[in-house]
């Protein structure tokens, strides 16, 4: 029972299912008084069953912005066979009103699940899966499960462990991917393979991250990185068919470095392509301030964005872009206005005049600068570019903007300690024209590493795999895992390996976040039935639980006191 009112005796409830609404009205030409009491009794959200007729409205009755509009259901009976309580959160809402905080939502969410915009999205992440399953199957792949008790596989986040009973102080991981299990598939002969993957990573959430979540993960044999990419387009092109979107393939590609260099990150949103960084490092004179020059002798550079139409920009505004600059760790934003009278602003003292005369500009412009090395410099203008783009009149050249990352290094320096880290995954192929170099200067090398984005979204990440057992433990050694460590950890893979390996590469579709997208949603909470929360936990069943001794002993654990 949605809703319900009551119009000169005669009461009326709009139904609902998880396909609409429809008109019941309660009529004492047709409903007994019982049958009526019992209507008006009944509470919101109950869940009833109705028998009538289903009719016309009357002429001046009929509604035309709902799809049943022009028919009521006349009841002649009522049973309410599961009474609800009065309702923690509010199902059927007036047009505009807001919605409850997403805790409580959260909380009570299966009330939250019974809202039309939510019963859409899970409909249409439902086709999603389908499409994406009949997409698959068309192109001739094997759809083949993968434990979810499993040793760990290096994804870069950690491992959600599980205990053994039965093998006291051992554990099973939860699998941050099916990496290696779809690599050893295709040694196994299965050359192509897919699976809708459910993964489980233990890291910090954000809007577009969960603890556990889905992808479409594929591998397959005797290929190269093209045909890889040609699969995953079609997949992608029928996905965004299914929710009403044409798009066509192949996509742009882009090399890692272009993509850094122009936009500062490896995700660029290519709606808005032409706005672009710009490094105007040799036009910085001997005007400009000791700590711009200071910056381009420890080899840093000074690195900018120029918004045309954007001299108007207030204080607050530029404040607010040059906080965003200083969360990626850059020093300050650097900004000059061009007006009539040429350029302005606290710029003309950092950068010097002259830089500012060789840049040129049109009136109206804004410069924005950072200087520094270049993983300061390219988050900061990243973050300045978001902004950037989300001002008004800013012109979108594209609506769909797919393309292809490519060439991404091997190894990149973890960001908190500084140590060398893969930047995919450890069994992702060095670049052969960088192989001669692997060992001596591994930090140059690339990978055959290729990641699709779309509108600033990372959508999936693959490679071309390592398939030489010798040059996988190079790899292991580069990342400093010792011989012993490789054999514990990675000996079945090495020898999986070394069992006669196909050529292979494959690629993961996060699907929840194009569930996301394609429902126009800005979080993945909402294309999941029951998500777990940015800290970590689930409101609804109420986990993760504490676990009584007894059980913790079960499975030979000691609780630890703080
Ligand atoms: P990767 O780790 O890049 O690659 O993951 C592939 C895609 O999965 C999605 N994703 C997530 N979605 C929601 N929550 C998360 N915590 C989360 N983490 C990742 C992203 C990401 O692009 N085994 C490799 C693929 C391969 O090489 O074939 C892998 O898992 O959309």
């Amino acid at each position: 029972m949605h809703r319900s009112r009551d119009l000169g005796g005669i009461a009326f409830l709009d139904l609902r299912d998880r396909l609409g609404l429809v008109q019941v009205s309660f009529d004492p030409k047709f409903a007994s008084p019982d049958v009526i009491a019992g209507a008006q009794a009944a509470g919101l959200e109950s869940t009833v069953i109705i028998e009538g007729t289903v009719s016309l409205r009357p002429v001046e009755m009929r509604n035309s912005d709902m799809a049943t509009g022009e028919v009521e259901v006349k009841a002649t009976s009522i049973r309410v066979v599961g009474p609800a309580v009065t309702p923690a959160i509010p199902v059927a809402r007036g047009k505009g009103a807001q919605l409850p905080a997403e805790e409580l939502r959260l909380k009570h969410r299966l009330l939250d699940l019974r809202r039309p915009e939510l019963q859409a999205n899970l409909m249409l992440r439902h086709r999603l899966l389908q499409r994406a399953r009949s997409s698959m199957t068309g192109m001739g792949f094997f759809e083949i499960e993968t434990p979810i008790l499993t040793k760990p596989t290096p994804e870069g986040a950690r491992d959600f462990l599980v205990p053994s009973r039965v093998h006291a102080g051992e554990f099973y991981a939860l699998p941050q991917s099916p990496q290696i299990y779809k690599q050893m598939l295709m040694v196994a002969g299965f050359d192509r393979y897919f699976q809708i993957a459910r993964c489980f990573r233990d890291e910090d959430l954000r809007a577009d991250r969960q603890l556990e979540f889905t992808q479409i993960d594929l591998e397959m044999s005797f290929i190269e990185q093209r045909d890889v990419q040609r699969v995953v387009e079609q997949v992608l092109v029928d996905l965004w068919a299914e929710a009403g979107e044409s798009v066509s393939a192949p996509f742009l590609r882009m090399k890692w470095h272009d993509a850094m260099e122009k936009y500062g990150v490896d995700k660029p949103d290519l709606r808005y392509a032409s706005l672009q960084l710009s490094d105007v490092t040799a036009h910085v004179g001997d005007d400009a301030a000791s700590f711009v020059r200071d910056a381009i002798t420890a080899g840093g550079r000074v690195r900018a964005l120029k918004l045309a139409n954007a001299a108007d920009m207030s204080r607050k505004e530029i404040d607010v872009m040059a906080a965003a600059a200083k969360d990626a760790k850059a020093g300050g934003l650097i900004w000059a206005k061009r007006t009539e009278a040429g350029w302005e602003g606290q710029g003309v003292k950092a950068i010097g005049a002259s830089a500012l005369e060789k840049i040129g500009g049109a009136v109206g412009d804004l410069l924005l600068a950072v200087s520094g090395p270049d993983h300061v410099t390219s988050p900061a203008l990243h973050n300045v570019r978001m902004l950037a783009i989300k001002r008004p009149n800013v012109e979108v050249e594209a609506k769909h903007a797919f393309c292809w990352i490519v060439d991404f290094p091997l190894f990149e320096p973890d960001a908190e300690t500084g140590a060398r880290v893969f930047a995919h995954h450890p069994f992702t192929s060095p670049h052969p024209d960088d192989r001669a170099f692997l060992e001596t200067e591994p930090d140059r090398c690339r990978a055959l590493h290729y990641d699709a984005v779309y509108n600033g979204n990372e959508l999936g990440s693959g490679s071309i795999r390592i398939i030489d057992p010798a040059l996988q433990s190079t790899v292991f050694k580069l990342l400093g895992i010792s011989d012993a460590d490789q054999q514990k950890r990675f000996g079945f893979m090495l020898d999986g390996l070394a069992a006669g390996a196909p050529p292979h590469g494959g690629f993961a579709l996060g699907f929840d976040r194009i569930a996301m997208l394609l429902a126009g949603s800005s979080s993945l909470r909402d294309v999941i039935a029951f998500p777990k929360t940015t800290a970590a936990r689930a409101l609804f069943e109420g986990a993760p639980t504490p676990i009584a001794a007894p059980d913790l002993k079960a499975l030979h654990i000691a609780p630890i006191a703080d």
